[in-house]
């Protein structure tokens, strides 16, 4: 929304959430995301033509055009618990937009949805008493956080769907019209409502596939000696198949992808279509399986005990540029760590709030600390968890000589100089590699 208003100067935007706190911090210095580009962007337009607030029924009252943009969960409770996108939020905003509406409007999918939920959606706000009309428009968000304000400004495409009737295709115009203010016109794809809803789920599952189709091939590479990032080398520049998304790691984390590919097992299980369910799911799998052989690996070398070990996580958002630590691979690999009761010393620049919240449950056995250099002190190993750029410029020789020897480092992004760590002492493991060890 900060994008269009700066995009749009001739559109006012206003930003509603029942979360008084998070409007409250997005209307102060502290934004409640960090996201690079972003402050800049809401200094610019803020109290311009971008407001913040929590009046929800105004903003609703006054708007011609409605992003819905709420929180689409794993279902947690009853049929589908567990893979089913939990629909209550949707169906509760657009009940309060048919609510509070004296005129017609266009409400735009922007949260991510099960394939044909515009249906359900489009019922509830048409069967009303009131002469107004709702077209439903659906426009999924493909941004990727840590690059969310570049995606957005130069979007690889915009996709609309809607309706394909008069007033779908007038509908989808208006939303259009928005993004031509700055998004080429060959950038911009119209479709069905269907497919667009269809195109996201799909988008994320094709993504997260490739990640744990590399990350399969990283365990066979541990066993081979071969290279896994020679491998991805090697097969990226084939142009059929591309040479992004194709590194290796402890696993894919964030808020969505595992999210929308259970929700999409689920739509295929719920059409009887079983075998292209167990397909998907199996991404998912791979990634638990990906996490759990991280923690199992650090565990067998470093002498089948960690008990009592101090071991400094190196990063726990679930990728370099953000705060965000939804999904993160770090929760699980803490988790597995001190249920083997290490003693866990988390860092990270951006996300220890959030991870304080991720492990309150745990009393002892964490620390949070900003400075990896304090993190790493009387440690038996390292373990980096996120891509943060500062991770590959450190001392790594004065964080050896604080160590408890032997040291280890089991890097889960593959960003360290594993030869020159191997090198300088430490005993090395990296994803889809041989292990460089002094014993
Ligand atoms: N985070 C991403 O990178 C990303 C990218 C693409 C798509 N999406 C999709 O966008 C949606 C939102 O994701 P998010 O990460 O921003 O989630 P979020 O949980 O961070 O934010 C959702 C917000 O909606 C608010 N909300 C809930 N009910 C409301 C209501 N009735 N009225 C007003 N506000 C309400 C919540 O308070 C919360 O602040 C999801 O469907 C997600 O799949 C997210």
């Amino acid at each position: 929304m900060a994008m269009i208003a700066y995009k749009c100067p001739q559109h006012k935007v206003v930003v509603v959430d029942i979360d008084k706190e998070k409007i409250r911090a997005w209307n102060g210095s502290n934004l409640p995301i960090f996201e690079p580009g972003l402050d800049e962007l809401v200094k610019k337009t803020r109290g311009k033509n971008l407001f913040f607030s929590t009046d929800t029924e105004s903003a609703i009252r006054e708007a011609q055009i409605i992003f819905v943009s709420v929180n689409t969960p794993t279902k947690t409770f009853g049929q589908g618990a567990g893979r089913a996108a939990d629909l209550q939020y949707w169906e509760k905003t657009a009940r309060q937009i048919l609510a509070c509406s004296r005129d017609s409007k266009v409400v735009v999918e922007k949260s991510t949805l099960p394939v044909r939920t515009a249906y359900a959606m489009e019922r509830i706000l048409n069967e009303n008493s009131k002469g107004v009309h709702f077209e439903v428009v659906s426009n999924p968000e493909f941004l990727a956080e840590g690059t969310a304000v570049r995606d957005l400004e130069f979007p690889d495409r915009v996709l609309i769907g809607s309706k394909e009737t008069e007033e779908g295709f007038r509908a989808r115009k208006e939303v259009v019209d928005i993004y031509l203010n700055w998004v080429p016109r060959e950038r911009i794809l119209e479709s069905s409502v269907w497919s667009s809803e269809l195109s996201k789920l799909t988008a994320n599952a094709f993504l997260a596939q490739r990640i744990s189709s590399i990350n399969s091939i990283s365990a066979l590479c541990e066993k081979t000696e071969a290279d896994v990032d020679q491998v991805s080398g090697a097969i990226g520049m084939d142009a059929r198949i591309g040479p992004k998304f194709l590194k290796a790691s402890v696993g894919f984390g964030g808020s969505c992808f595992k999210k929308d590919i259970l929700n999409l097992v689920y739509i295929c299980e719920s059409y009887g279509l079983e075998k292209v369910a167990r397909y998907w799911e199996s991404v998912v799998e791979i990634n638990d399986w990906q996490e759990n052989r991280f923690v199992q690996n650090m565990l067998v070398n470093m002498f089948n005990t960690v008990a009592g070990k101090k071991i400094a996580l190196f990063g726990f958002a679930f990728k370099a540029n953000t705060g965000d630590t939804r999904e993160s691979p770090a929760i699980y690999v803490a988790q597995g760590l001190l249920a083997e009761q290490a003693e866990v010393a988390i860092t990270d620049p951006k996300a220890l709030k959030n991870a304080r919240k991720d492990l309150k449950d745990f009393k002892k056995g964490v620390t949070f600390e900003p400075d990896p250099y304090k993190a790493a002190k009387g440690a038996h190993a390292i373990a980096v968890l996120t891509e943060w750029d500062i991770y590959k410029g450190l001392d790594y020789k004065r964080i050896l000589k604080s160590m408890v020897q032997p040291a280890f480092i089991f890097d889960g992004r593959n960003i360290l100089d594993h030869n020159r760590l191997y090198e300088m002492g430490f005993s090395v493991f990296a994803i889809g590699k041989a292990p460089l060890r002094h014993f």
